[in-house]
């Protein structure tokens, strides 16, 4: 299997970066240091490679140092022996991707540097709103899936239009036949997106169930997509047959926008009743079935961004991710105290001692 390495990363504005230079291993990095010295920031900042993007979903503005107006990234990233360099600059309402030296578009960035991150927020995907569950089928989708990403950038254009003529609707100003033929585009848009998604989660249920049952032998864990329309031909007339309410709304209310997936444990939806610990190995689970999605998919391992987890996993889940650690690719670990991670770790890993310099 092929993995992909960053080897250097160089910033400039970003975040409590206004200059670093680092390079890294090809397996294991551990970035270690005090609270509040920048290890997540340069987490955020490898991640940013993947999609031009903040895993944290910041707006890109707050991910400027103070008082700067622009950053920029540089990675050199490997894939097998081809060498890639990504540079990234953003300036307010434009971003500008080069790839070894000449201009691309954004989309051309997709799954060139893939990552798989897991922290502390994505305890929120079992707990958290719908919203949050979307970004991440959104994150990865857009990984491994141009044409996905094209869809949903092409979806989300119709839905603004369709929902500004709702508006207009109910003011009064255009006729309510006006919207008909939004209904058709928007179906037509919407319908791949939401069949990507549901084999994506088809999937990861079947691998994240087999790595709970490593954990938990007698629990049984599901993840069942929630989409808001169905499948199948009655989406149009689900879409219309509600349209009443939407121009009240003056919003689309069916769509990709808001689907869903629910974590179910033992029958029962994890959201109600998980205690803090089962959420933390759904997360663990869904975080692993990823990593193998990924490489079926694309024949690619990711490379793995893991936030602070270590302490929080108690042993046989921190076996358990240790396993895929030390097959071959490229991860990043952060922590404030070596002693928290298992000794073979801290052994095996490049250490990044933080603040730099
Ligand atoms: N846009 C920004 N410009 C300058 N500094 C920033 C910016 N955003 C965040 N910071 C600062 O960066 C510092 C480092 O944050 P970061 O979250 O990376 O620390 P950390 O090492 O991961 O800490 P912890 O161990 O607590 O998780 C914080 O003190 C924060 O105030
Ligand atoms: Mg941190």
């Amino acid at each position: 299997m092929q993995a992909v390495f960053l080897s250097e990363l160089v910033l400039k504005d970003f975040r409590n970066f206004r200059e670093a230079q680092v390079s890294f291993a090809p397996g294991l990095n551990i970035l270690v240091g005090p609270n509040g010295t920048g290890k997540t920031n340069l987490l955020e900042a490898i991640g940013y490679l993947s999609l031009a993007r903040s895993f944290r979903y910041h707006p890109d503005r707050e991910l400027r140092s103070w008082g700067c107006e622009e950053f920029r990234i540089q990675g050199t990233v490997w894939r097998g022996s081809q060498k890639l360099q990504v540079d990234i600059l953003y300036r307010p309402g434009q971003k500008e991707l080069m790839i070894n030296g000449n201009r691309q578009r954004l989309l051309d960035l997709l799954g060139l540097f893939l990552t798989v991150t897991f922290g502390p927020d994505d305890l929120y995907l079992v707990k958290g709103p719908p919203a949050l569950r979307r970004k991440f089928l959104d994150r990865e989708l857009c990984q491994i899936d141009r044409a996905y990403a094209q869809h949903l950038w092409a979806y989300h254009r119709v839905l603004l239009q369709r929902n500004a003529i709702l508006k207009q609707v109910a003011a009064g100003k255009v006729p309510v036949g006006d919207v008909d033929p939004w209904n058709v585009q928007l179906i037509t848009l919407a319908l791949p997106i939401m069949e990507r998604r549901r084999s994506f989660l088809e999937r990861l249920n079947t691998l994240a169930s087999y790595f709970y049952a490593h954990l938990a032998p007698k629990q049984n864990v599901r993840l069942i997509y929630s989409p808001s329309l169905p499948l199948g031909e009655d989406c149009l007339s689900k879409l219309t047959s509600s349209l009443e309410k939407e121009v009240a709304a003056g919003a689309t209310l069916w769509g990709p926008q808001r689907d869903d997936f629910v974590f179910y444990l033992n029958g029962r939806p994890a959201r109600h009743s998980a205690s803090q610990g089962e959420q933390r190995s759904l997360v663990l689970v869904l975080k692993l079935a990823e990593v193998v999605y990924f490489s079926e998919v694309l024949g690619i391992r990711p490379c793995l961004l893991l936030d602070d987890v270590f302490s929080e996993l108690d042993k046989k889940r921190q076996e358990l991710l240790l396993k895929l650690l030390s097959e071959e690719g490229q991860s990043f670990i952060t922590t404030t105290e070596l002693a928290s991670l298992p000794q073979e770790i801290v052994n095996k890993g490049k250490i990044l001692a933080f603040p730099f310099r």
